[in-house]
């Protein structure tokens, strides 16, 4: 479980019609912070940067983990009970800015095994977690805690996780945000849900159906 997250009020997801209708290109407004942030398209679809890797490194190799119980990458990603296993180097840590735009306003799903730190800079969206028991949690992030929005909100490793932009005027309809992965961010750490057949598995059908724009 998360503080952050458990905290957060469950909300509906309706997609905004920009998801449906992403628009050609930023608004001048936005593109304009792509530039002066360099920030270059994710294969996750939105726009990022790795603005910082640890220069420290930890070596799990060593670690106690039976070698080969790896071999299967789902049973090395943790579950709410279990600890993440790693193998090999990782930097203590990475950061990154994530930016979402009416061009690229959602992203795919994906897993980390790392738990990540997210810290709201601009801009509103919406976040859907999908635990390992099929649990569907969906929250708001923004600066209107009064409605219950979140500023700040870590999602543990092993939690598939997915994000939508929400239409906003503080930041022309864009949403900044800084992850931060604690240890740092590797490939081989990260997993896209495979595909409909996964996410019927995990959700059932009728959720799935609504979870699609995230495949
Ligand atoms: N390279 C590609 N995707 C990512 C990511 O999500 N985080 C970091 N740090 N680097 C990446």
């Amino acid at each position: 479980t998360s503080p952050t997250i458990d905290l957060a009020p469950n909300c509906e997801i309706e997609y905004p019609p920009f998801v449906s209708f992403p628009a050609m290109q930023p608004p001048d407004t936005l593109q304009k912070v792509i530039n002066q942030l360099q920030l270059e398209r994710h294969v996750e679809n939105g726009y990022f940067k790795e603005t910082d890797r640890s220069p420290f490194t930890i070596d799990y190799s060593q670690s106690e983990y039976p070698s080969g119980s790896n071999e299967n990458p789902d049973l090395a990603m943790p579950t709410r009970t279990e600890a993440p296993r790693y193998e090999g180097k990782r930097s203590y840590s990475t950061m990154i800015y994530y930016l979402l735009t009416p061009d690229a306003p959602i992203t795919k799903m994906i897993m980390n095994r790392s738990r990540n730190i997210h810290v709201l800079q601009k801009g509103k969206g919406q976040y859907v977690l999908v635990y390992p028991d099929g649990t569907i949690k969906s929250f708001k992030v923004g600066f209107d805690y009064e409605n219950g929005e979140v500023s700040q909100w870590v999602v543990p490793g092993g939690v598939y996780k997915a994000s939508f932009l929400l239409p906003n005027e503080e930041f022309d309809n864009g949403m900044l945000i800084s992850e931060i992965v604690v240890p740092g961010f590797e490939f081989s750490d990260y997993k896209p849900i495979p595909g409909k057949k996964e996410l019927e598995t995990l959700v059932g059908e009728e959720k799935a159906e609504l979870l699609k724009p995230f495949l």
